[in-house]
């Protein structure tokens, strides 16, 4: 689906000391390991079973959302695409660029959603009005065909 794309990151299960399980180790560099600087990082914790957050997208803020613990159902849209992705791996992400509608569900009980973000936080690049996205996501989607 335009502007989303799943990136998988270096598990590093090998320390080089002779010893044998000791876990594992997940490294992302600003812009080698993701497509963007990180400006920000925010979690989401303990929401309750049954909850649905998102509801929105960003004007020009880029994201990759990692399920650090647990899991979590991300859907994302644009007028002419959706797609579904269960985040149920710390070595997995989502990047979700510009103008895509997201949901976020099905949160498991212990689940730790991490969202590294390309910006500040700012209310006035968020879009909350579906009717309103639509209209924007629909030039913004023709004009990239
Ligand atoms: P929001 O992005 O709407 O959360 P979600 O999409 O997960 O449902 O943010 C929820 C509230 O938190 C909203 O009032 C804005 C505030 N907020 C910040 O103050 N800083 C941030 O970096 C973020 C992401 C949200």
């Amino acid at each position: 689906m335009k502007n989303t794309k799943i990136i998988y990151f270096k598990d590093i299960v090998a320390t080089g000391n002779g010893n044998s399980n000791q876990g594992h180790l997940t490294p992302i560099e600003s812009s080698k390991d993701i497509p963007f600087d990180i400006k920000r990082l925010y979690y989401i914790t303990s929401v309750p079973e049954g909850v649905t957050r998102g509801y929105h997208s960003h004007r020009d803020l880029e994201q990759v959302l990692i399920c650090m613990k647990g899991s979590v159902c991300i859907k994302t849209s644009t007028p002419f695409e959706q797609e579904e992705v269960l985040l149920d791996s710390p070595f997995k992400g989502l990047y979700i660029g510009p103008m895509v509608w997201r949901e976020m569900s099905r949160f498991s009980e212990d689940s730790v959603l991490v969202v590294l973000a390309s910006r500040f936080y700012d209310e006035k690049d968020y879009i909350r009005e579906y009717e309103q996205y639509e209209v924007l996501a629909k030039e913004y989607f023709d004009e990239s065909r």
